[in-house]
């Protein structure tokens, strides 16, 4: 069982990303067989020509004189380089087109995987896979590679030996064995420690990814050097099985060498003592002996590497497979929003977690302008999410038009929707590319009537090079409030039929509230507006209110009417206002 996974995991590592890969191991192994024969006749034309008699040698020796069997010699040596040149490029193409597939595939699945499955996804864990285990996985690519070439070269040398004489070949095979049998255990414990190291380069990666998010908040608090001292401690960590991996690493093919060797001289005793054999054939058997064993040791040194590039490609097979969505992608067209309806619909954000929403029900009719509100926890952001089909309901269903939205099609739906999510988060680099957004239909002049609309005109007035004002890494250059309205430019920007709107004044700025009202003028009647708000004014401005709690929507209605009757509706607002940023 093991070993036909291991064997497997080995086969697709050799061969990810190759269009051919039986044609490209067939090719190796060729090659391999070719370096073979032409290594076994430049030893035997050696041997012919330094003994000066081909004589006990087999037939394939011409008896020439000793610059023709130089000369013979030298066009083997030049089809052997030929072979060896040909694996290499083998091997690096091998190894580059795994490099890429292995990548593409994880960035794939990532971006394919379920939000809920991104969410939890531990930070850094993303990058340290595309960047560090990818590329390590892919390393023992060529090394595999290079195996299939040594494999074959080894079994031409025996075949060779064969025809010399069987008793030394006997000898050879013992030699041979003996090694790749040393080195077994030597592997199991470089695998196990590598298995140990990939978890726990992992486990530092997530906590370096943390110590960069935080910077600020360490040092304001004045804990950085204890965040040290945890970092040191898992560096130490990874150093002290570093350590244990190159020391077994180094030492085993030397040791496996010093133990192969011994075992030669006895062999060798052996052949001599029991067997009449020519100084000629001996000389043979002995230089092809030796070269087999040169093979023998790469090839164990390069399943002891193997080793290790599994340990780092478990983890990425292992993601790849828990990043596969749960249910194909619907294929129904979505030419136009019109009503949006929550019906029954519960979430959790885990088996067995209470709901964040808990049958919740609501109807948002064509061109509607919705206010929520509820205290923080409510659900208000979930089920912003979960409108726009960012979550998957446990039970109950999100209908378009009467359609559930599984059974639309993503792309046509994710064209038609928008959100300025409550903690927005911008790319690095322009605020143009960051209103564009990497959609191309929408142009310069979109962009511009975009930013107009999220009152962005003065910030951008205000930059020297405006619209292609660099934001700074991840929008660390923005404030608060200016990061919101290019969110909410950038929600404007792709004429939407559905905007989302989570606490879009959380910043706390005047400016921000101003761009709020803007949109959602500019927006009504165009679309369907969900808006959650903490402030009268606000809620004050769309055609009804909803007020959540605890995973519900407990009131709906005319938002004076409410404000004038409802005591949840009061309730609410007054303590949304007074945690205004939380991030709950
Ligand atoms: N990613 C998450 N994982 C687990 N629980 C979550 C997650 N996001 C929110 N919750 C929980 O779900 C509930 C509703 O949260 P949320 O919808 O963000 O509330 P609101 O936006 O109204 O403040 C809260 O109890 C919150 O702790
Ligand atoms: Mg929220």
């Amino acid at each position: 069982m093991a070993p036909a996974r291991g064997l497997r995991a080995w086969w697709a590592s050799v061969t990810f990303g190759t269009r051919h890969p039986g044609r490209r191991v067939a090719s190796l192994g060729i090659l391999g067989a070719i370096s073979g024969v032409g290594e076994a006749v430049v030893v035997l034309l050696l041997v012919a020509l330094v003994a000066r008699d081909g004589g006990g040698l087999p037939a394939l020796v011409p008896d020439a004189g000793t610059w023709s069997l130089a000369a013979l010699a030298l066009v083997a040596v030049g089809a052997l380089a030929a072979a060896h040149l040909g694996s290499a490029w083998i091997a690096a193409r091998a190894a580059a087109d795994a490099q890429r597939s292995l990548q593409l595939m994880l960035l794939d699945a990532f971006l394919r995987a379920s939000w809920q499955t991104q969410h939890s996804s531990p930070p850094g864990e993303l990058q340290e896979l595309v960047t560090a285990k990818a590329r390590l996985a892919v390393n023992g690519t060529a090394d595999a590679a290079k195996a299939v070439a040594t494999t074959a070269t080894l079994l031409i040398l025996v075949a060779v030996a064969i025809l010399v004489d069987i008793r030394a070949t006997a000898a050879l095979i013992a030699v041979i064995a003996f090694a790749v049998l040393v080195a077994r255990p030597f592997q199991a414990r470089t695998r196990r420690i590598a298995v140990r190291t990939a978890a726990a380069s992992s486990q530092l990666a997530g906590r370096v990814a943390d110590t960069a998010r935080l910077a600020a908040d360490l040092r304001i608090f004045g804990v950085g050097d204890r965040a040290r001292e945890g970092l040191a401690g898992s560096v130490g960590a990874t150093a002290r099985l570093a350590r244990q991996i190159h020391l077994s690493a180094n030492a085993t093919p030397a040791l496996t060498r010093d133990a192969t060797l011994a075992v030669l001289v006895v062999a060798m005793a052996i052949v001599v003592t029991s067997a009449d054999v020519s100084l000629t054939v001996l000389g043979a058997t002995v230089v092809l002996l030796l070269r087999a064993l040169s093979h023998a040791q790469v090839l164990s040194s390069t399943l002891h590497r193997l080793a290790d590039r599994w340990a780092n490609l478990a983890p990425i097979m292992e993601r790849l497979e828990a990043w596969r969505p749960a249910a194909e992608p619907g294929r129904r067209r979505c030419p136009q929003i019109g009503a949006v309806q929550l019906r029954d619909v519960s979430v959790a954000y885990a088996p067995g977690a209470p709901d964040a929403l808990a049958a919740a029900s609501l109807v948002v009719a064509a061109g509607e302008q919705l206010g929520v509100v509820g205290p923080t926890g409510a659900g208000k952001s979930t089920l912003a999410a979960t409108l726009l089909g960012l979550i998957t309901p446990r039970e109950g269903s999100v209908l378009v038009d009467g359609v559930p939205l599984a059974e639309l099609d993503p792309a046509d739906w994710h064209a038609r929707v928008a959100w300025v999510s409550q903690d927005p988060l911008l790319l690095t680099g322009t605020v143009r590319e960051n209103i564009r957004f990497l959609r191309p239909h929408v142009d310069d002049a979109a962009v511009e009537r975009a930013a107009k609309a999220a009152v962005l005109g003065a910030d951008v007035a205000g930059w020297a090079d405006g619209l292609d004002h660099a934001v700074g890494p991840a929008g660390s250059a923005l404030s608060g409030g200016q990061r919101q309205r290019v969110a909410l430019a950038r929600a404007l920007a792709g004429d939407p039929q559905l905007v989302v709107l989570d606490e879009p004044t959380s910043a706390l700025d005047v400016h921000t509230e101003v761009a709020v009202r803007e949109t959602l003028a500019a927006l009504r009647g165009r679309a369907i507006v969900v808006v959650i708000a903490h402030r009268l004014s606000t809620v004050n401005l769309c055609d009804r209110v909803a007020v959540m709690r605890a995973g519900r929507v407990v009131a709906l209605g005319d938002p004076r009417e409410l404000a004038e009757r409802d005591p949840y509706f009061r309730e609410a607002l007054a303590l949304s206002a007074s945690a205004p940023a939380a991030r709950t």
